[in-house]
Order: C-alpha cells, then sequence, then structure tokens
C-alpha cells in the first residue's frame, strides 16, 4: 500500500454525453479509479465535463483543458476514461503541460505489469505497439515525459523513439512467435482433448475471486493478488470431483467494463479456453456493490466470443455478505476463502456431468490390455475380471469415452 501511495498523482477525466446518465459516468469513472490505483497511481481527483459530443481536436473543449491544466501538481498525470485519437491525445497533453493517456492505455500497463509467461508478455508488447504505432508522430514529447513510468512500460522508452518501419518488423517477428506459441498450445490442447476429459473453465469479472476458487478447488499453488488482473495467463489444474471422476478446471484473464475491443482480441488465447470448455463457472463477486452491472457485462463479452455451452454462476465472496444470499440451481453461493459450500459446487459439476454416464463392459484382448487404462484413469470401475482372451472391464463411462471405446465393447 505505501508503495501505491508514494506513486503518481492521477486525475481522472470523463466526458459526459447527452445520452449519458450520472450514475452511468460515475460507474465508469469508478472502475477506472480501481484500475488506476491498481496501476500503483493515487487518485487526487475525478473530473466530469459535459458535451453533447466529443471535441474533434481537445476531446473535452480546450477551455476545459486548459482549465484542469491549471489545477495539476507537479508530478500529475492525467487519466481519460475514453479512448482518445493520438491527435486528441497529443493536443491535451500540450494544453495541459502533463502526460495524458486513456483507459486503453492504463489497462495495457496494468497488463504489462502482470504479464507473466512468454505469450502473455508478447500479446501484451503486441497491443502496446499497435496502440502506439499511429500515435508516435508529433507524440514523441509528450510520451517521453512520461520518463519511463505509466504509459510507457513495456516497448520501453528507446523503442518508442525508433521509426514505424522498426515497429512494424518488431510487431511482425512477435506475430510469428505467438503464431508458433498457439500451435504447441493447441497440440496440448488435442492431447487434452484426445484424453477425453471434460474441461471446465472459471470466468469471471476482475478481482471476483477466480485464482482464489482455483486454488481451493485444486489445492494447487497459483499466483493470486488483491489487483486487478493477477491472472493475465491461462492455467490449468486437474480437479478431483468424486469416485475418482476429475476434469480439468482452467482460470481466465477477467473481464471489465468497456474493455476496448482491441484488448479483447489480444487476450484472445485467454478467451480461447473458454470457448472449447465443456462447463463455464461464471465466478461473481456477491459482496461487490456493483455485482449485478459485472454479471451483466461478464454475459456479454461471453456471448461476443461466442461461449454458449452450459453456465453454472457460482457467487462467491458469500462471507462477506450479512444477507442469506438465495440462488436457484444449479447456481451456488460459495467462499473460495472460507471453505464454505466447496463441497456442495464440487457435487454439482459431478452431477453436471454425471448425467451423461452410463454403464458399459468392455473386453480387452491381451494384446491391446493397454487400452484398458483408459478406462481406468477416468472412468468409475465397476468390477475387472481376466478371462483366457483378455480382460473383462465394467464401467461407467461418459459419452465421449463411450464413442472412444466403441471397438472394445461387448
Ligand atoms: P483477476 O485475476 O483480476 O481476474 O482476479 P480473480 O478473479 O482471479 O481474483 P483473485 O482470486 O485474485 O481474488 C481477488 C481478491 O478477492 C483477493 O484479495 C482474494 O483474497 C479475495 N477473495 C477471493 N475469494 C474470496 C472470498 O470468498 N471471500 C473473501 N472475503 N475474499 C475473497
Amino acid at each position: 500500500m505505501t508503495e501505491k501511495q508514494a506513486g503518481k498523482n492521477a486525475y481522472l477525466v470523463a466526458l459526459q454525453q447527452s445520452f449519458q446518465s450520472d450514475w452511468e459516468v460515475q460507474e465508469s469513472l469508478a472502475e477506472l479509479a480501481e484500475l488506476a490505483r491498481d496501476a500503483g497511481l493515487n487518485v487526487i481527483e475525478t473530473i466530469v465535463q459535459k458535451r453533447s459530443y466529443p471535441d474533434p481536436g481537445t476531446f473535452i473543449g480546450s477551455g476545459k483543458a486548459l482549465e484542469i491544466g491549471e489545477m495539476l501538481d507537479e508530478d500529475a498525470i492525467v487519466i481519460f476514461d475514453d479512448e482518445l485519437t493520438p491527435a486528441q491525445q497529443g493536443n491535451l497533453a500540450d494544453l495541459m503541460d502533463a502526460p495524458v493517456i486513456d483507459r486503453t492505455q492504463l489497462i495495457l500497463d496494468i497488463f504489462a505489469q502482470r504479464a507473466r509467461s512468454n505469450e502473455g508478455k508478447i500479446q501484451v508488447e503486441l497491443a502496446q505497439l499497435n496502440y502506439l504505432l499511429p500515435r508516435l508522430t508529433g507524440q514523441g514529447a509528450a510520451l517521453s515525459r512520461l520518463g519511463g513510468g505509466i504509459g510507457t512500460r513495456g516497448p520501453g522508452e528507446t523503442k518508442l523513439e525508433t521509426d514505424r518501419r522498426r515497429i512494424r518488423k518488431r510487431i511482425a517477428d512477435l506475430r510469428r512467435e505467438l503464431q508458433k506459441i498457439k500451435q504447441t498450445r493447441s497440440l496440448q490442447r488435442q492431447n487434452r482433448e484426445s484424453r477425453e476429459v471434460p474441461v471446465v473453465a472459471l470466468v469471471g469479472y476482475t478481482n471476483a475471486g477466480k485464482s482464489t476458487l482455483l486454488q481451493a478447488l485444486t489445492g494447487s499453488e497459483v499466483y493470486v493478488a488483491d489487483q486487478l488482473f493477477a491472472t493475465l495467463d491461462p492455467t490449468i489444474r486437474r480437479w478431483d470431483l468424486t469416485d475418482g471422476r476429475w476434469v480439468y478446471l482452467t482460470d481466465t484473464v477477467g473481464f471489465i467494463r468497456k474493455l476496448p475491443h482491441t484488448l479483447v482480441a489480444a487476450f484472445q488465447a485467454t478467451l480461447e479456453e473458454v470457448v472449447y470448455a465443456d462447463l463455464l463457472l461464471h465466478v461473481i463477486d456477491a459482496s461487490h456493490p456493483q455485482s449485478r452491472e459485472q454479471k451483466e457485462a461478464v454475459e456479454q463479452v461471453l456471448k461476443e466470443i461466442g461461449a454458449t455451452q452450459p453456465l453454472i454462476a457460482v457467487y462467491n465472496k458469500v462471507d462477506l455478505v450479512d444477507h442469506l444470499l438465495e440462488v436457484r440451481e444449479p447456481d451456488q453461493a460459495v467462499s473460495a476463502k472460507t471453505g464454505y459450500n466447496l463441497e456442495r459446487l464440487t457435487k454439482a459439476v459431478y452431477e453436471f456431468f454425471a448425467r451423461e454416464y452410463t454403464i458399459r463392459e468392455y473386453f480387452f484382448p491381451f494384446n491391446q490390455l493397454g487400452k484398458a487404462s483408459i478406462l481406468r484413469e477416468q472412468a468409475a470401475v465397476l468390477g475387472e475380471q481376466f478371462t483366457a482372451e483378455g480382460l473383462v472391464i465394467k464401467a461407467e463411462v461418459d459419452a465421449r469415452l463411450e464413442m472412444l471405446l466403441k471397438p472394445f465393447q461387448k
């Protein structure tokens, strides 16, 4: 916390157009403030300017820009809640004589701080370079004023000063590298699929408690922090349900409202996990005053990326809610922190997959005995018996195993 307080002072600015309600603008600003704090900034003030439409050159109008410039202290940074055009950003920085960034750049900066895996880092750098490319001309002065702080993390100052051609080449190299990583990832995914173990994906608004839940359910060590976007890279763990049944549980990057579309694309790798999952667990922070809006924002993004599979809403942090939370089946109310109702959630997921289970008898001749291990690994084995020719196994299998082992069915 002290480190954060020692950070730069930030002034947040939003434009309220005639079609926007006060509430809507305040909500968005509250989220921007949360993001700014998460980036280590000290939020001093939020400013709302009402206009019927944005000024093409200065977004909020030059008079207002000068007025804000007057009130800034020495080391301040100004953050706009909406995406600015490169020209607007340059003009505003000149008028205010301070570094000016927008929501997209702030999010990119947080992503850059959080990226851990090679893939995550490449994706962030790609998104940053794509964002910076059109902003290079006339922006050099404003950007270098940031002095390696917010808004310049990642590509670094020297890269910002190189010409567009070098940046384009870097973008091409990164894309190739990313392609290679993606191929390996899809190979891994194929492996998972051919092993026919279901995949359950945790999705949810940032800070809802997905990493904590993954850890609580699978007992694995995952990076958890009380910071937005702690999870930038997909993590996948084995989750033991019951009776020897298990599934893969995977974490995804947290959603936020107004996540710029360019960034959704940049983080598609984490969202891809969502698209091919068999079941989604939508983790909702039940203690958050805006939990309903957050839930809707996530549902909207899920729709956009074409995730239409079955979903269980998991209301988390119920230890912080003082009234009894009533949820409809199959939805769940849990606390990842205290472990409350986690067994019930595990059972619900078991039952979700159990609906597909059927009892079958298989025969494996001695020369193909190895195939029997698939059943021992993934099905509930009800009985085994050796005969003169091979092995007979009775087991409860799901639809996919049934398909896979059809040739051995008795
Ligand atoms: P992103 O990676 O930003 O998407 O966040 P996340 O959804 O993975 O959240 P994370 O697991 O990092 O948890 C965020 C904060 O909420 C941490 O401080 C957790 O300790 C806290 N938290 C998670 N679950 C619970 C819970 O059930 N109760 C309480 N009181 N706090 C919780």
